[in-house]
């Protein structure tokens, strides 16, 4: 593994491997055993969209690895005002020993990739949301202890967190079932590997996708860069796109419930079922530390 690009890069034993790493240093971090595994490093980190967790999850786990972490603001980075990609990659690459980019364009993480000469780690793009999705399944198996036979159900937009949250799924052996309207659906070529590679549905009906689910997963209508559709989708999303009372009668009555965060309260989710879950939902935002911890690890150490 040279990058982190996109989880279809890995194979099931790449990610088990990353999973397996993550659980030992969160168990290292809980008591309180050093891990300077990176010392030394320098961890560059791009933002062209905002960040909480992405952002603090990588700077601390830096940190905590004995390495640094420099948050780079594409509005103060020459990229800004039009330095090619290409360049800021071979320039960076002198300097830094990895860079984690969250951008608009899923080419220009792949392109960082092929002119740097050091790790890139994808912090998003319109395209996928791998980091979040590693750190997802770490929270899955630790409260459902296992993936295959489990049915993970995504209701909402279809976006990089439903892109990544397929391949994931079908990676490591659950039934994925997706309900997003019409015209919202995810990745094309993403929805054809999943029906080919295992048990795959994308349906319009939301109860039949989260009928029996072990484990059900949402995200915002409108994402960084979509602002300006927000409107239009919620007429499109309103009222039916929603982890609500009704969708967790018809999943299993011990399914647990997911979301990447920021959430939207009484449009993707109700308050009602964000609080009951909250345990979760926030396990799962610690989790990101882990999990980027163990990618920092994996493609940095010496
Ligand atoms: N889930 C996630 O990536 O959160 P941030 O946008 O706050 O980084
Ligand atoms: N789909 C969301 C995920 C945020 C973590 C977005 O891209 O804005």
């Amino acid at each position: 593994m040279k990058h982190f690009l996109k989880l279809q890069d890995l194979t099931q034993k790449e990610i088990l491997e990353l999973l397996n790493m993550a659980d030992q240093l969160k168990f290292e971090r809980k008591n309180k055993m050093p891990h300077p595994l990176l010392a030394g490093k320098t961890l560059g980190m791009i933002f062209q969209k905002s960040s909480t967790r992405t952002r603090v999850s990588f700077e601390v786990g830096m940190h905590e690895l004995g390495g640094k972490a420099l948050f780079l603001s594409s509005n103060d980075l020459q990229i800004g005002r039009g330095e090619p990609i290409e360049d800021t990659a071979r320039v960076l690459s002198r300097y830094l020993d990895g860079i984690m980019i969250r951008t608009y364009a899923q080419a220009e993480v792949e392109a960082l990739a092929e002119y740097g000469s050091i790790p890139i780690i994808n912090g998003l793009t319109d395209y996928c949301h791998p980091c979040q999705v590693l750190a997802d399944l770490m929270t899955i198996r630790e409260y459902k202890h296992s993936f295959a036979g489990r049915k993970l159900c995504y209701i909402g937009d279809g976006n990089n967190m439903t892109n990544s949250l397929i391949v994931g799924g079908i990676k490591m052996g659950m039934e994925v079932s997706v309900a997003c309207p019409e015209g919202y659906t995810p990745d094309a070529e993403i929805c054809k590997w999943a029906a080919e590679n295992g048990k795959f549905t994308c349906t319009p009906d939301v109860l039949e996708a989260a009928k029996d689910a072990d484990v059900l997963y949402t995200d915002v209508w409108a994402s960084m860069g979509q602002e300006s559709e927000a409107a239009q989708r919620r007429k499109v999303f309103e009222g039916i796109y929603q982890i609500n009372d009704n969708v967790m009668a018809v999943a299993k009555p011990d399914a647990m419930v997911m979301h990447c965060l920021p959430a939207h309260r009484e449009e993707e989710i109700t308050a009602k079922v964000f609080e009951e879950h909250a345990d979760e939902i926030f396990e799962e935002a610690e989790n990101r530390l882990h999990a980027q911890k163990a990618i920092l690890v994996k493609l940095m150490q010496d």
